[in-house]
């Protein structure tokens, strides 16, 4: 069996930055508690009608084809993880597929819904079908259009103010040499907690898990009625519409879940992380980020942070870091690169790499 490598990376942000203080104006926060509790100073908007998930990650995609110098038509699978899909269904990725104009070759195309875990999912989902000859040229995407789905107001401050918007990208390829490649990825799940962190309705749950929320939530679904309704009146009225996240509940999981799932690729893969040259943890908040350095025992320049700039871009952040990374000449040929993810699901996984 042959390895699988990373050949191209790209990302794209869009151009419209928010910064804490343009948030200030809308709702009741402040700069200071978002630094202090997140580490974020600015996040990207996508432009309404210009852009969405899909746009950004075409964008990010063409990037990655290039870097890795092939030609759209070389693409044999599109894999697109996002939590915020510009439809509920079709997926993010046949919509790819035609923004980036190869239908003609009509390969397959895989949706990911597994939120911030979902790049370092897709990126084992790649690893499989390359390594098993199956595909040559997978386009792995993870984008997100946060803005497009967050609640303005004070209400839905503790969520809104960490999200952004961006894309990522990478094409994976088999390579025949057995030292360098994807050497090891491991995924992991957890449902009890699926509300915690969770964007439940519109959703075809039909007032099911009532009993999982804390407060048994009523989404004013009627009963006994043939067929049902997607999206209520009580729901609009009452802003169920949007995100949900209990903050510290989250924080508390990923702080274990972050360092077992990076010593777990290294015990696995039998490296030493003393070797490591780059740590890409998903950027879901900077401090969340540097409790696993520190627990890591890990030197700043071990570990890449960009969330100041832009958020948490969930399925994107892994691949936009990646791309910085690569761009600022941080990683090189044969560096040790871990990426590790934990999110809503929750689901958490870990990839190392030999670049
Ligand atoms: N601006 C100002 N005040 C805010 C706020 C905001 N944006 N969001 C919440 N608050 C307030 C709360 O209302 C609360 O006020 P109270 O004490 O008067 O009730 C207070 O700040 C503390 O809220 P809490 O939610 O306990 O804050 P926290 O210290 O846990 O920080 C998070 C909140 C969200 C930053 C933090 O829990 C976190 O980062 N969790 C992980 C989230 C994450 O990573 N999500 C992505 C997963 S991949």
């Amino acid at each position: 069996m042959k390895n699988s490598i990373i050949v191209g990376v790209g990302h794209y942000v869009p151009e419209t930055v928010v910064k804490n203080s343009d948030l200030e104006d809308v709702m009741d926060t402040s700069n200071e508690w978002i630094i202090e509790r997140t580490g974020i100073e600015e996040r990207r908007y996508g432009k309404k009608h210009v852009e969405t998930s899909t746009t950004m990650g075409a964008k990010a995609a063409e990037m990655a084809i290039h870097d890795a110098g092939i030609s759209k038509e070389d693409i044999d699978f599109i894999i697109f993880a996002t939590l915020s899909p510009d439809y509920y269904f079709p997926g993010n990725g046949v919509l790819l597929q035609r923004e980036l104009g190869i239908t003609n070759t009509e390969i397959g195309a895989l949706d990911i819904r597994n939120q911030c875990s979902g790049f370092v999912y897709g990126l084992s989902i790649a690893d499989q079908f390359v390594k098993t000859g199956m595909y040559k040229n997978v386009l792995l995407v993870g984008g997100e259009m946060h803005s497009m789905g967050l609640d303005f107001s004070t209400r839905g401050r503790n969520v809104t103010v960490i999200f952004g918007d961006g894309a990522g990208a990478v094409i994976v390829q088999p390579t025949d040499d057995k030292n360098r490649g994807i050497l090891t990825t491991h995924l992991h799940s957890n449902g009890t907690y699926a509300e915690k962190l969770a964007f439940i309705s519109p959703g075809a749950h039909g007032g099911y898990y009532q009993k999982y929320t804390d407060e048994e939530l009523d989404y004013g679904f009627p009963k006994d009625v043939l067929g049902e309704v997607f999206v209520t009146q009580k729901m609009v009225d009452e802003g169920m519409l949007y995100p949900h996240m209990e903050g510290q509940f989250v924080f508390k999981n990923a702080v274990v879940k972050f360092p077992e799932v990076i010593m777990e690729a290294f015990k696995k893969s039998g490296e030493s992380i003393e070797n490591l040259k780059l740590l890409i943890p998903h950027q879901a908040n900077l401090r969340i980020s540097q409790f696993v350095q520190k627990r890591l025992g890990l030197k700043d320049e071990q570990i890449w942070n960009n969330i100041q700039k832009y958020g948490n871009t969930t399925a994107a952040s892994i691949p936009i870091a990646l791309s910085e990374a690569i761009q600022a000449g941080v990683v090189k040929k044969g560096d040790l690169v871990c990426l590790a993810a934990f999110g809503s699901g929750f689901t958490w996984a870990s990839a190392l790499i030999r670049w």
